[in-house]
């Protein structure tokens, strides 16, 4: 019997495609960059299964362009709105993710970005490196203390969840805004659940955990900058388009808040002439909040045998639509 096709969209960690290529004949892209949207086509036509990336739009036009044989579709991230899951789901084809295993690697980033961009690494890195250091000076590249502040944790998932049990090691004072509130964690972690006004006129840190939806396209915008503190840091891991960019860009430029660390953008990447890379004040990471080796290894090894398992009719570790085995 012929082995099942599969098309997986971008190297991985070698030891996951060996996984597969154990079942499956495996055609693999092999650029950095994403398969141009026409090449992705021809690519899946036909395949039993597909790995993909956060960077390929699997619509329903490409499901139907797969074909009847498309078994499993396994997405190496723990987002997924590049997917129709609710196509998928129609079809029966089942849908794997990542969760769980880039957690730690995610939250030790937000803080990276929070104590970067609060005590201006960045920016005093460049400083060196172009040649302009010349002194030690009392007043050059004051930023703002993380001990003992106040850290604003928008979405309390498992990573908001995470950043939070990091933030009692620096003493910070931990509020946070979630659409499910989490009584259960709040004495424990000493967490204080509060609005979305007090929580943006409060925090010296505001950090986003949430997923990108239609309720929190732009959560971050003009308003919300003008209730912020002038002081305060916006960090966000989650999704880029939860910050209204323009509105960030005034927001930087003006005062309105001191600075920004990001690991997202709208859009990704970031154009060459984005004018948020024009500020000093605005630190931007190429969306590496994951890509700890441990991280990264697990997400591969994940997202390869949600892939076999979904070619061998098995149950995938991992599905974002388990209801489409209540159907069989
Ligand atoms: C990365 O952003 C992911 O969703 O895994």
């Amino acid at each position: 019997m012929s082995k099942p096709k599969v098309f997986i969209s971008r190297e991985i960690f070698p030891e996951a495609i060996e996984m597969v290529r154990k079942v499956a004949d495996t055609d693999l892209w092999p650029e950095e960059t994403p398969a141009p949207r026409d090449v992705l086509l021809s690519k899946v036509s036909g395949v039993d299964g597909l790995l993909c990336l956060l960077t390929d739009k699997i619509d329903s036009e490409l499901m139907e362009i797969a074909g009847p044989r498309l078994k499993v579709i396994s997405q190496i991230a723990v987002g997924y709105e590049n997917i129709d899951v609710k196509a998928a789901t129609k079809r029966g084809i089942p849908v794997g993710y990542t969760p769980g295993v880039l957690t730690h690697a995610t939250a030790d980033f937000t803080f990276t970005l929070m104590l970067a961009a609060g005590r201006r690494l960045i920016d005093g890195t460049n400083f060196v490196k172009a040649g302009k250091w010349r002194t030690w000076h009392p007043l050059h590249f004051l930023g703002k203390e993380i001990y003992g502040s106040t850290l604003g944790l928008i979405g309390l998932g498992r990573i908001g969840l995470e950043v939070a049990k990091r933030a009692t090691g620096f003493q910070m004072n931990i509020l946070y805004h979630d659409i499910v509130r989490r009584r259960d964690l709040e004495e424990q972690y000493s967490l204080t659940y509060v609005d979305r006004d007090t929580i943006l006129k409060q925090s010296d840190f505001l950090s986003l955990h949430v997923n990108l939806n239609p309720e929190t396209y732009h959560l971050i915008s003009e308003k919300e900058f003008s209730i912020m503190k002038s002081t305060a840091v916006l960090v966000n891991a989650a999704r880029g388009p939860v910050i209204d960019p323009n509105a960030l860009y005034w927001a930087l430029k003006n005062g309105e808040i001191a600075a920004a660390g990001l690991d997202v953008t709208e859009p990704e990447p970031i154009p060459d002439d984005d004018p948020l890379l024009t500020l000093d004040n605005c630190i931007i990471a190429p969306h590496i909040a994951s890509a700890s080796i441990e991280a990264r290894q697990e997400m591969s090894r994940i997202a390869a045998q949600n892939l076999v398992n979904g070619l061998q009719g098995e149950k995938l570790v991992e599905c974002v639509n388990p209801e489409v085995y209540a159907k069989t």
